[in-house]
């Protein structure tokens, strides 16, 4: 019987060390560690060797298919391990790496004068705000002094929403919410989108930007205005602009204004982009009217300030020669490529 277990020894250790896939190693398994394996064969029919040697083939045989379930264990990591490496020589390469003509695009030029917009504000003291699109009756109305059945409120056809609410019309919407957070003194810009049920054409757009601004605080007068637009436009146009106010009718501001500029393009000359009237009408602006002050928590009597709503979509056009307000949500490629700044 000893023999018999040094033989099998010998055949098992020969075959797993020969043997190359899982499938294989498995087989030896069972030939020899399975329920009617070679070696538990001999295990189970101890019985029959001499009572003499029957501890000693005992001892032996177990020592054996301890020593052959670690090998086999052994083989089997080897075996996946070269499977596994198989797999990946053999497997079909990917290149993971960008190709090289890739179109990774750039800021949208809204985006990009937005920026420029909230940068030098930003240096003049003002903060940025937030304000959100579907907004309150109220606050879009009615806190910015045009109550209801209001003809301002024609000039600004409304998507209404079906709980009553709407998306806002002007960036004005915020005023109201911004004077009750901070109080007076007050420095704020706040940029966002506006929707409006228009017709479109190369002038007109159901949704664009604006860049709203509020500056509040004792003695505020038209002059300090003047110099916050005219210093904000000379920065953008990176060149000294020249201003201009004529009157302008908006419900939240008393007196309210029209601020052009005076024709960056020929000079005040005339050409096509100022409809040879060498004017731009850019930014309506003017002083809080007392009501709104009021409704925002602000003493009037105390406090006075200027507002003006930058048109951003119109300043983002002028800056890049873009003669179409549709192009600007429009997503085309090749009219946006042809805008991108590097
Ligand atoms: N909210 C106005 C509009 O969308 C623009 C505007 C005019 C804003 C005068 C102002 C302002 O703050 O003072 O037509």
């Amino acid at each position: 019987m000893i023999d018999k277990i040094s033989s099998i020894e010998k055949e098992v250790k020969e075959k797993i060390a020969n043997a190359k896939t899982s499938v294989s190693i498995e087989e030896i398994r069972v030939e020899f560690l399975g329920k009617k394996g070679k070696i538990i064969d001999i295990l189970k029919n101890l019985k029959s060797v001499e009572e003499t040697k029957r501890k000693e083939v005992a001892t032996l045989a177990n020592k054996l298919r301890v020593d052959i379930e670690n090998k086999i264990e052994d083989k089997k990591e080897e075996i996946k391990e070269k499977e596994y490496e198989n797999k990946i020589n053999n497997a079909k390469k990917i290149d993971l790496t960008l190709p090289t003509n890739l179109n990774i695009g750039s800021l949208h030029p809204i985006t990009i004068v937005q920026k420029e917009l909230e940068e030098i504000f930003e240096s003049m003291g003002f903060t940025v705000e937030d304000g959100n699109e579907v907004e309150t009756e109220y606050n879009n109305f009615e806190a910015v002094n045009v109550p209801k059945h209001h003809p301002a409120r024609d000039m600004q056809d409304t998507f209404w929403l079906e709980n009553g609410q709407l998306l806002k019309t002007q960036t004005s919407a915020a005023q109201n919410k911004i004077m009750k957070k901070y109080g007076a003194p007050l420095k704020a810009i706040f940029p966002g989108r506006c929707f409006r049920n228009e017709e479109l054409d190369a002038s007109h757009e159901n949704t664009f930007f604006q860049m709203e601004g509020m500056m509040i605080d004792k003695d505020v007068s038209i002059a300090n205005l003047i110099y916050f637009m005219k210093t904000l436009l000379s920065e953008i146009f990176k060149k000294e602009v020249e201003v201009r106010l004529r009157p302008g009718y908006f419900p939240f501001v008393e007196p309210g204004f029209e601020l052009d500029i005076k024709c960056i393009y020929c000079d005040g000359k005339g050409c096509k982009v100022c409809k040879h009237g060498g004017w731009i009408e850019l930014c309506p602006c003017g002083m809080i009217h007392p009501n709104v002050l009021k409704m925002g928590g602000i003493d009037p009597e105390k406090y006075s300030g200027f507002a003006f709503g930058l048109g951003l979509s119109r300043l983002a056009m002028m800056k890049y020669g873009i003669n179409d307000l549709r192009i600007l949500n429009s997503g085309d490629l090749r009219a946006l490529k042809q805008m991108y700044i590097k």
